[in-house]
């Protein structure tokens, strides 16, 4: 039986905990989060925060991920890994039709940051 049936925000902070924890023991995806984070307690806040406003609407989060994304040594197929270690987590703590929420906005958010990041004009049209 999943935990939580709601969106709390004991729930969220359960959830990007528990992300996290897995994202930064990943072979793939844990070595750019360990180069770059130095204060884990303040980042989780900052991604509890960043969540709450995504699924709660209240505002909490002020910052800019597409400008703290661009400087990372991030590759495309690290997107599948991220979203794949987020639905397993969702699916651990949520009811289905909660866990289905926290993918879909993961999704799109990891689509328009793969947008930001790797789209460049012209390289459709030169490979076509
Ligand atoms: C390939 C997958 C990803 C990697 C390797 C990654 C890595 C990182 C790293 C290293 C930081 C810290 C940057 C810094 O402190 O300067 C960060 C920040 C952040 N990430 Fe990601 N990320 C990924 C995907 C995502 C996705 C899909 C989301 C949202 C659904 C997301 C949301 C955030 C947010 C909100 C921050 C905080 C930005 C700020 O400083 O305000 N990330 N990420």
């Amino acid at each position: 039986m999943a935990p939580f049936d709601d969106i709390t925000e004991l729930a969220i902070a359960a959830l990007v905990e528990r992300f996290y924890a897995k994202a930064r023991r990943d072979p793939l995806i844990g070595p750019v989060f360990n180069a770059a984070i130095s204060d884990w307690d303040e980042h989780l806040r900052k991604l509890c925060d960043f969540w709450s406003s995504v699924m709660l609407t209240t505002g909490r989060y002020k910052g800019n991920p597409m400008a703290a994304h661009v400087k990372q040594p991030i590759e495309p197929v690290f997107f599948d890994r991220w979203l794949t270690l987020w639905r397993e987590t969702a699916d651990e703590l949520f009811a289905p039709a909660v866990a289905e929420r926290f993918r879909d906005k993961a999704e799109r958010i990891a689509e328009s940051l793969k947008l930001a990041l790797f789209f460049r004009p012209g390289t459709i049209r030169a490979s076509a």
